[in-house]
């Protein structure tokens, strides 16, 4: 696989299973290497979507999950971009055009923590480099897909899924304050821009995990975050991305065809 280019394995085209949509759907899901974007990935490839897997550096990661939905003979292609940046974005965006065809829906799920801290430990490079990474790229990719969907300009409709956390209710005190910031963000801007484009034909919702076991904890300096914290969620126990991709799937299908600027909390009752 080649930065620069997609990898496309297969090119069978999927269309609704029931027959009731003509359209095939096709959707860009943000760091989709690892994590829950990649369960979320494997999701839709299951459901008949064609797949934009996207991720910023671990292209080995990336590619097992393409391998994976070969085997279920799903249309994908992975895309090598750094969503907090803009020409990236767009290029992003603009390959999915020319090898996919047209946009159906767009899952935000790239995101980071940094190594865990107080406030009055932040400087100014990482609070910029959290905020870019995890809010500009959500607007931008809203940007691209707004501009492809909406009818205002020409488009089919669509829906888009934010991912948030729990952390934007929570706060994460002595973690990552910055991190439940950006989330926070997230959730203004699902219910800003639902209500801009609700008569538009894009939904824009939002999930907000809380406790999920993947790879980011290790990012903020603590792999057994989860375990940790166990006993202070109702339920006993961390998420999995299995867990949090179904809210996703169904939000982005047309049984949740009514909802539009909803959050669906999925923090073990926290
Ligand atoms: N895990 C939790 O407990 C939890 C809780 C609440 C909310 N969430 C949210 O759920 C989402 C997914 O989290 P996760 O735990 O699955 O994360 P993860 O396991 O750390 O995976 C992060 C993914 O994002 C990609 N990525 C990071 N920065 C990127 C960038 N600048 N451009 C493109 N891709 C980028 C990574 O790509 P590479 O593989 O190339 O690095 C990877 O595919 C995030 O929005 C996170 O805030 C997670």
């Amino acid at each position: 696989m080649n930065n620069a280019n997609p990898i496309n394995i297969s090119h069978i085209d999927h269309v609704d299973p029931g027959g009731t949509r003509e359209r095939v759907r096709t959707a860009i899901i943000t760091g989709s290497s690892r994590g829950i974007g990649a369960a979320v990935v494997r999701l839709l490839g299951e459901s008949g979507y064609q797949v934009c897997v996207n991720y910023r550096s671990n292209k080995s990661a990336a590619i097992k999950v393409v391998a994976d939905l070969e085997k279920l003979g799903a249309n994908t292609i992975a895309i090598q971009a750094d969503v907090s940046d803009e020409a990236d974005v767009v290029r992003l965006f603009k390959t999915v055009d020319k090898e996919l065809g047209e946009l159906t829906a767009l899952v935000n799920n790239a995101a980071i923590v940094l190594p865990q801290t107080r406030v009055e430990n932040m400087d100014a490079a990482r609070i910029n480099r959290m905020l870019a990474t995890n809010v500009t790229s959500s607007f931008l990719c809203c940007r691209e897909a707004v501009r492809r969907m909406s009818y205002k300009h020409g488009g089919n409709g669509g829906s888009i899924v934010n991912v948030s956390s729990a952390a934007a209710r929570i706060g994460s005190a002595g973690e990552y304050v910055d991190y439940a910031a950006s989330k926070g963000a997230i959730d203004t801007l699902t219910r800003g821009l639902a209500l801009e484009v609700a008569d538009e034909g894009i939904r824009v919702n939002c999930v907000r995990p809380g406790f999920i076991h993947t790879d980011m904890h290790a990012d903020g300096g603590e792999p057994s975050r989860v375990d940790r914290l166990a006993e202070t969620i109702p339920l006993g126990r961390g998420g999995t991305p299995e867990e949090v991709a179904n809210a996703i799937r169904w939000l982005l299908s047309e049984e949740a065809s009514y909802a539009t600027g909803s959050f669906i909390d999925l923090a073990g009752g926290r």
